[in-house]
């Protein structure tokens, strides 16, 4: 997980970050593994520490990182609700999670009508003022995990600057302010971030351990990442054009030249 300087074919690391790959696996699906994969496991098992039978939340359901949550959240046996847009409905509950709608349903009415008192974990790629709605979904004693601020990216909402481009300090003072407002008001529902690259930096043997434990998983065909569409690396443009226009349902991934794009290496 270079983070950055992936969209190479070849990539120095220190030998301590390498993990072997199981043999027989597709690249594409491997590669798939290693960013959405260890996000939704560690915050499913690191960050909100679910037990079997909670109920959980998870938004941008039908998205990369969503997808993998509802894999892993149904190997947990967890009771999965999911929003997304119509496009990705049939996904969501393919994958064992109820759907529902953030374009036209107020997520927020929808969870307390399905369930009673509400869910046991939010997890909120959203960011913003959108974390404080998450929050209204929890019973006494949840947590909201928040790991994105997709309303930076779009120009809306507390994380955006007047021009509409990306600024991730600006979410900084108010995603404090809400980690603060779980911890003094009444009910002990938590908002808690997760960030990938930080734990990668303090706890690097958890990474590789759930980096094996996860091909593993792929390996026993427990889990199976939704590759959307694989681009040669020479048309990395139009994948982000395809990513930019929504409705995407898993991983796009780029594969080097030469190798077919049905299958095979990846980048
Ligand atoms: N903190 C970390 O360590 C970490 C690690 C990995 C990823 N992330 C972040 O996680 C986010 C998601 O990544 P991804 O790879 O899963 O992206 P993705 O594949 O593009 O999926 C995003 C999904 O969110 C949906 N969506 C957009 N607006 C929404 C809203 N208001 N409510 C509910 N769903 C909404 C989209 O659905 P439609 O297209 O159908 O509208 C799409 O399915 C990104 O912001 C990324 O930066 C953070």
């Amino acid at each position: 997980m270079p983070i950055h300087g992936a969209y190479a074919e070849f990539v120095c690391l220190p030998q301590r970050e390498l993990v072997p790959v199981p043999s027989g696996l597709d690249a594409a699906e491997a590669v798939s593994v290693i960013l959405n994969y260890i996000t939704a496991y560690q915050m499913l098992h690191r960050s909100a520490k679910v037990k079997p039978g909670q109920r959980v939340l998870f938004h941008g359901a039908s998205g990369g990182v969503g997808t993998a949550l509802l894999q892993l959240g149904r190997l947990a046996e967890l009771e999965m609700y999911g929003t997304c847009s119509s496009r990705g409905a049939t996904v969501v509950s393919e994958l064992g999670g109820v759907p529902i709608d953030y374009r036209d349903q107020d997520y927020v009415q929808e969870i307390h009508r399905l369930t009673g008192k509400g869910v046991h974990a939010v997890f909120d790629p959203i960011g913003g003022s959108h974390l404080w709605h998450s929050r209204k979904t929890l019973r006494p004693g949840g947590r909201v995990v928040g790991y994105g601020n997709t309303t930076s990216l779009r120009g809306e909402g507390l994380g955006s600057d007047r021009t509409g481009r990306r600024n991730r300090l600006h979410g900084i003072p108010i995603y404090a302010l809400y980690i603060a407002g779980g911890w003094l008001l009444p009910g002990r529902k938590r908002i808690v971030p997760y960030s990938i690259q930080t734990l990668k930096r303090w706890k690097p043997a958890l990474f590789r351990q759930d980096l094996i434990t996860l091909l593993d998983l792929l390996q026993q065909q427990k889990i199976k990442p939704l590759v959307a569409k694989r681009f040669p690396i020479a048309e990395a443009r139009q994948a982000h054009e395809l990513l930019g226009m929504g409705g995407v349902i898993g991983k796009i991934v780029l594969v080097p030249k030469g190798s077919s794009v049905e299958s095979g290496a990846a980048l």
